[in-house]
């Protein structure tokens, strides 16, 4: 049994199961570790089994790669409930009703076992999209810390769905199509700038009633901490900060920010180094719509038509399931023939390596939040193309705040033209932007 009175802080960390939470949660795992605390990181099995075939010599550990490091890191795995075989992202409301009930039991299980052993856990962090932490931390007597990976903005919008309800800007077929301008700490957000979730009139769904109840338990949390960066949402987190005790501790990034990285990436990552380092400075785009999302066909088709019309030398992450259809090969007939002197096209890659390359000048994204943090960080103006959930509210930030970035289009659907032109803007450094 362990002394308590010389037991170092011991945190209990649970990412939620995707790609683009994961990776923030492993940054703030090793932060807190080489500041003196135990850490205890738990995985889904399904994202370790993932993990691990793309990074096979990490074996059982995704923090293998840094253990060098001296950091006190214990790292486990429990199921969310569904078989290793599941199709997580087409039954994404089965997925998220299994990690409400059975995911959560056996986190609660795992604390547990670890109390009967005589170990203390300080506390509890937890994505703020799971909905059971407090009760959690409660049973165990833990300290509750609420992980927000988006911004303070969404977050915002997100705890005051009861006031967007009021003023008719959600739940409603014929909802306010005008300017919110009463959310404390926001001068105003336009209805299409919201989260996609707040866009939908039908509020029945699994996934409402996910974030209606998470937004319930987030005020029992004793801390919430953002990876945001205080200075560029400085009055959202002011505001916020008045209701609960909301924390910037962004950007949270690996030490060195390419190196000294965990094995995060759930594909095997290409290298894209040596190609990269035979073009000029500044000279490269690079495109991903990150881990999650998809597109048509037919906006696929039009984004790589623009991109041979720009004549743009381009490093594109194409996801093997970015258009949800059964087509082999996605791109136009002919396509990689035709950009094969000036283009990359990669399923996968070390974004934080390619975004630090002196050759990356631009950056086509869907703008998820830890793209957008990674890329701001580099110094990479951004080609912003939303698709889902916070990155329609992200994009007003990069572009209509920050102006960080251009939009990709002003109307659907996108053209060829459009989607040259814009990238032929952003490379010749007319985004307007002030990076
Ligand atoms: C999801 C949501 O889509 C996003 O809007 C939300 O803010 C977080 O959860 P995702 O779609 O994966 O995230 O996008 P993003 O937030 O940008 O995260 C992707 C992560 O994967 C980034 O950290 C990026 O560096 C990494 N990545 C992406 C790679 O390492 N290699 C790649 O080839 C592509």
């Amino acid at each position: 049994m362990a002394d308590s009175s010389t037991q170092k802080l011991h945190a209990i960390l649970v990412p939620y199961p995707l790609q683009g939470h994961v990776i923030p949660s492993v940054n703030l795992a090793i932060k807190l570790a080489s500041k003196g605390f135990t850490v205890t990181f738990v995985n889904t099995q399904f994202v370790h089994h993932q993990t691990a075939k793309a990074h096979p010599e990490i074996g059982s550990d995704i923090f293998a790669t840094v253990r060098g490091s001296g950091l006190d890191i214990t790292y486990t795995t429990v199921s969310d409930g569904l078989p290793l075989g599941f199709d997580r992202s087409l039954n994404h409301d089965q997925f998220m009703a299994s990690l409400l009930h059975i995911f959560s039991a056996h986190v609660d299980e795992l604390i547990g076992r670890i109390v009967e052993s005589g170990e203390k856990i300080h506390c509890l962090i937890a994505d703020t999209f799971f909905v059971w932490p407090s009760k959690i931390a409660n049973k165990f007597g833990m300290l509750y810390v609420s992980y927000w990976t988006e911004p303070a903005l969404v977050f915002t919008l997100y705890y005051h769905l009861d006031l967007l309800k009021k003023n008719g800007h959600f739940g409603k077929k014929d909802r306010r199509e005008d300017a919110i301008n009463y959310i404390p700490g926001v001068a105003a957000v336009e209805p299409k700038d919201t989260m996609s979730y707040l866009q939908e009139t039908d509020t029945t769904s699994v996934v409402h009633q996910i974030i209606f109840t998470a937004f319930q338990d987030v005020k029992n949390a004793d801390f919430v901490l953002c990876n945001t960066v205080q200075e560029l949402e400085l009055d959202t987190i002011t505001a916020l900060h008045a209701k609960v005790p909301f924390y910037a501790i962004g950007p949270i990034f690996p030490p060195g920010f390419t190196k000294s990285r965990a094995a995060t990436s759930l594909w095997p990552e290409s290298d894209c180094t040596q190609w990269l380092d035979k073009k000029p400075p500044g000279s490269v785009l690079y495109v991903s719509f990150g881990s999650y999302a998809h597109v048509t066909r037919t906006e696929l088709i039009e984004i790589a038509q623009g991109l041979a019309l720009s004549k743009v030398s381009f490093l594109w992450v194409l996801r093997p399931d970015i258009v949800s259809s059964d087509v082999v090969d996605p791109l136009p007939f002919g396509f990689r023939e035709e950009v094969n002197d000036r283009a990359m096209i990669v399923p996968w890659c070390c974004q934080n390596a390619v975004l630090a390359h002196p050759a990356t000048g631009g950056f086509l994204t869907h703008c998820g939040w830890n793209s957008i943090l990674e890329s701001t960080w580099c110094g990479v103006p951004l080609l912003c193309y939303p698709l889902l959930t916070d990155q329609f509210t992200n994009r007003k930030l990069v572009v209509d705040d920050w102006k960080m970035g251009i939009n990709l289009s002003n109307t659907t659907p996108i053209s060829k033209e459009q989607v040259s032109d814009n990238v032929n803007r952003l490379m010749s450094g007319q985004s307007g932007g002030s990076l």
